[in-house]
């Protein structure tokens, strides 16, 4: 099939590249993220391949069925930037990677949970500037804490099991209890319980009406003074600002984002010779104890590689007419 690839990276296209190395599909990569105004670059393809930033609304989806592409291969699990209502009434087929590598994130959310704890973003400065004076990287032990987790899927799950093996006692909520994480040990609780009993809250829930600005004015109220707050699932389930006016006072003893409201656009680009516009993003960089990354929790090889054989055997099925269990319809649109 012929598939025209938005936003690609080198990365994405050397993965997908390996992949298709038989070269079964035509791929056609574009830097260009799609919106209304990139759509008209799919013209002569099958299928659009597009990413987290890809704005994958009605009127994008219009202009696309309208050029004779039927399918859009999604290259993550996420799925809140595509409209599927619209893409269901233009008969559009929209497949998605629903795990590649849980680990990628969950291991990335610990790494930004440890380095935040024990300033190693401050200590690596420090040193290199021959300071080794400890103070002010004082940190705690992660055996004997509480720790929060909110979703507790695929990704939730492979921290759950990292945290208990540093032998932190694990609250999480989910809609959807796993018995196999009680079994370990795992108390699902209320959120309001959560927030108030946890050291430290990890965020794994994805983007829906109800997930969005779930960590608000009310939420930060109900956690405890100096809380640890890690978000690796979707930016807007955070309300940035309520977090800032929680960091000024002091509820929240330190965050760590690798996702944020408005990364659309900032993130996945090298702006280093620009000024940034976004003063609350900016605002966030100003503290000493947030620690932030640009959507990189997925970044792994094994991540890539993952993405890369989902994405082109839902091409595959697509092409053969069959279902290869990833295509996502209307139902689940949020609302
Ligand atoms: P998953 O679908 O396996 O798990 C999500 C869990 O959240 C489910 O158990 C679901 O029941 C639960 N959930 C739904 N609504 C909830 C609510 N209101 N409160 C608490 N839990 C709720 O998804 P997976 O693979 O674990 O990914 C989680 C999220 O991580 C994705 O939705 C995506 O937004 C994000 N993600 C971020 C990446 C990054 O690079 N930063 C990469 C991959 C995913």
């Amino acid at each position: 099939m012929r598939v025209a690839v938005f936003s690609a990276k080198s990365y994405d296209r050397a993965s997908l590249e390996e992949v298709n190395a038989d070269a079964r599909h035509d791929l056609r990569f574009f830097d260009a993220p799609l919106d209304a105004s990139t759509a008209g670059l799919a013209e002569g393809a099958d299928a659009a391949c597009v990413f987290v930033h890809d704005r994958v609304d009605a009127d994008v989806l219009e202009r696309l069925a309208g050029l004779g592409v039927r399918l859009v291969a999604i290259r993550a699990a996420g799925f809140n930037n595509v409209d599927l209502t619209a893409a269901g009434t233009l008969g559009l087929t929209v497949a998605r990677v629903p795990a590649y590598s849980p680990h990628a994130v969950a291991e990335h959310a610990v790494a930004l949970m440890l380095a935040l704890n024990r300033k190693i973003h401050r200590a690596y400065n420090r040193v290199r500037e021959g300071n080794f004076a400890l103070d002010g990287l004082l940190g705690f032990d992660f055996a004997g804490k509480t720790a929060g987790v909110v979703g507790t899927g695929k990704i939730g799950a492979v921290l759950v099991r990292i945290l208990a093996g540093f032998g932190c006692r694990i609250l999480a909520h989910d809609p959807y209890p796993s018995p196999e994480l009680e079994a370990l040990g795992v108390e699902y609780v209320a959120p309001d319980d959560l927030f108030a009993r946890a050291d430290v809250i990890s965020l794994h829930a994805p983007l829906t009406p109800q997930t969005r600005h779930l960590i608000d004015e009310r939420a930060l109220g109900r956690m405890k003074q100096g809380v640890m707050l890690v978000n690796t699932s979707r930016g807007a389930l955070i309300d940035t600002r309520a977090v800032i006016d929680a960091l000024k006072s002091g509820r929240i003893g330190a965050l760590a984002l690798d996702v944020y409201e408005e990364e659309d656009d900032l993130f996945f680009r090298d702006l280093s010779e620009q000024i940034i516009q976004d003063d609350v993003f900016t605002r966030l960089l100003t503290f000493p104890n947030v620690l932030i990354t640009g959507h990189q929790a997925y970044f792994t090889r094994e991540a890539l590689r993952g993405i890369a054989e989902t994405t082109l055997a839902n091409i595959d099925a697509f092409e053969q007419g069959q279902r290869s269990g990833n295509e996502l319809t209307p139902e689940r649109a949020p609302g």
